[in-house]
């Protein structure tokens, strides 16, 4: 059986996991975050006292286990949705997902979720890498004040101390390491649809993405 696979991508705080769930419930999808499994690995590595500068330490991805419940990320069998949102974790994924032996196991995982189900899968690399097939594909952007603005009010509600400036710093950071990253760094797939979301409500994303997609049917 084909499945339908959607491809959302953009940086930190453009939306993506927002717009990604609403449009995968929206159409009954399995919604899958990439960037959770990227974030559970540095969790992990954190965990095991590893050291992060040194990706040959990261033997461990290969024996790591994945599922997505209910929208909630378990690894190795244990939800571990809320521990990955973390500033510590949020300042070393990228240095973490810079690593081609992660990113080749944890893109192997994700292609093996999108050929079992009808998936939205949101990142920095789906459109042309992790699905380059795909039958639907968006790059939402954003200026980096709003997704500084976004990312604020998110931490707020998920109880994380904040602090708007140093927010700005470290999404910029962010970007940096993944827009010139040598193993797939963030870019739109050539034959993506480009969203600037910084005037735009989610309820407006999601329609103009699933008029496209119905258009696209
Ligand atoms: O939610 P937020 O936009 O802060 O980021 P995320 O989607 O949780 O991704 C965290 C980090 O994982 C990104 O900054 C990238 O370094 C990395 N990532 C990646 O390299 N490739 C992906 N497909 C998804 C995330």
């Amino acid at each position: 059986m084909n499945y339908t696979q959607i491809a959302i991508d953009g940086p930190a705080g453009a939306g993506k996991s927002t717009i990604a769930k609403e449009i995968a419930k929206t159409l009954n999808y399995t919604y899958i975050d990439t960037g959770s499994m990227y974030r559970a690995i540095t969790l992990k590595a954190f965990k095991l006292g590893i050291n992060l500068e040194d990706e040959t330490a990261f033997s461990f991805v290969n024996e790591t286990s994945f599922e997505f419940i209910n929208n909630h990320l378990h690894m190795d069998g244990v939800d571990i949705s809320g521990e990955i949102r973390t500033h510590k974790i949020s300042n070393n994924v990228s240095l973490v997902s810079s690593y081609l032996s992660v990113r080749k196991q944890l893109v192997s995982v994700q292609n093996k979720m999108a050929q079992s189900d009808n998936v939205v899968m949101d990142g920095r690399d789906i459109g042309y890498n992790v699905l380059p097939n795909a039958k639907h594909k968006f790059f939402l952007t954003a200026s980096i004040e709003e997704r500084a603005k976004r990312r604020y009010e998110d931490n707020i509600k998920r109880g994380i101390g904040t602090n708007l400036e140093k927010l700005v710093d470290e999404i910029k950071r962010r970007d940096h390491i993944d827009t010139t990253r040598e193993h797939s760094p963030l870019k739109p797939a050539a034959d993506a649809v480009i969203i600037d979301t910084s005037d735009l409500s989610i309820e407006e994303v999601v329609r103009i993405i699933t008029t496209k997609i119905r258009e696209e049917v």
